[in-house]
């Protein structure tokens, strides 16, 4: 029949009857199917596309995240490693003031001390150790017409204490070594002058007169002392008799106890007003 005939073909079940079903095309059909196998044809070439891309931009977003993480996390220790070498002019800058963070020299070397911000800020008690080399200033104590870098002629106990005062800040937490200063020890490259070999060779003298110092203390004891303001100072000696004697390479006295038998060593003299055998000398007057 016409209407059933119809019927089947909108259906689209059949044209023939029988066990074989075939789909039948309609116009809708027809107009409908190329739209849907265009729209999976792309999606499932879109799909495709991306399957193996996804992973590779995953991969880049991934390398870029990890070296821009690198770059944040390294950043302050390739800065820390970073030394360069300053003018007086810069480094002059960095006052706390001109400039927020604080740099000293000591011996041409340079450290970033903005941590001790209380010691070497602005206004406080060693502000004028900061924008320049004041090394010499460090043993001397000179803080107004000392400050300079000109090391030369120091006794062999300032040398020490320089070096001490270097390593202080070499060896400190809290401070930075950030570069060299151009100028007396080192140049404009950042190479070290005479002036930084010489100060070397004073540094191993300062050493050797230390070591001759600790073995003169081991051979010639230091005496007992003691002081009030009512009776003055004494020195004393459990053992041998006190005597005067100038520290080796040092421009300072001690007293030293000689037994009997030492007595006629050089560098060394009695105290004025004191038997040469007491074994107790008065060294300093009441209320003194
Ligand atoms: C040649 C003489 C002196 C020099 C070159 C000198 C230098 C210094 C420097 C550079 C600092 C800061 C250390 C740091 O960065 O932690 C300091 C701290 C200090 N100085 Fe002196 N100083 C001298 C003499 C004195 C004297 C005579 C006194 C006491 C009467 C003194 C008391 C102090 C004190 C209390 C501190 C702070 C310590 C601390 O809080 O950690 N200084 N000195």
């Amino acid at each position: 029949m016409a209407t059933e005939g119809l019927t089947q073909r909108r259906q689209g079940v059949t044209e023939k009857a029988g066990d074989r079903e075939k789909p039948m095309s309609t116009e809708e059909d027809e107009l409908k199917k190329p739209v849907v196998s265009t729209m999976e044809t792309e999606l499932e070439r879109a799909e495709a596309e991306l399957a193996p891309r996804l992973p590779q931009y995953l991969g880049v977003f991934f390398a870029a995240g990890l070296t821009f993480m690198s770059i944040y996390i390294l950043w302050p220790y390739a800065e820390q490693g970073a030394e360069r070498v300053f003018t007086a002019e810069e480094l002059a800058l960095y006052d706390g003031v001109k400039r927020k963070q604080l740099l000293l020299a000591i011996l041409g070397d340079v450290f970033d001390v903005t941590e001790g911000q209380r010691h070497y800020g602005p206004g406080n008690g060693y502000h004028h150790f900061v924008g320049k080399d004041a090394s010499r200033a460090f043993v001397t104590g000179k803080f107004t017409d000392g400050l300079t870098d000109d090391v030369s002629g120091l006794s062999a106990s300032e040398y020490s204490g320089l070096q001490e005062w270097h390593s202080f800040y070499v060896k400190s937490d809290k401070y930075r070594y950030v570069g060299k200063l151009a100028g007396r020890f080192y140049d404009e490259a950042g190479r070290g002058t005479k002036a930084l070999e010489d100060l070397h060779s004073e540094f191993k003298k300062a050493e050797r007169m230390k070591e001759l110092q600790i073995a003169e203390v081991g051979k010639y004891p230091t005496c007992n002392s003691r002081w009030s303001s009512a009776e003055g100072g004494f020195v004393s000696c459990t053992s041998g008799y006190p005597r005067k004697v100038f520290i080796t390479g040092g421009t300072t006295s001690r007293c030293a106890c000689f037994q009997y038998s030492e007595l006629d060593q050089p560098n060394q003299e009695a105290y004025p007003d004191c038997d040469p055998y007491a074994t107790e000398c008065q060294v300093s007057q009441p209320g003194t």
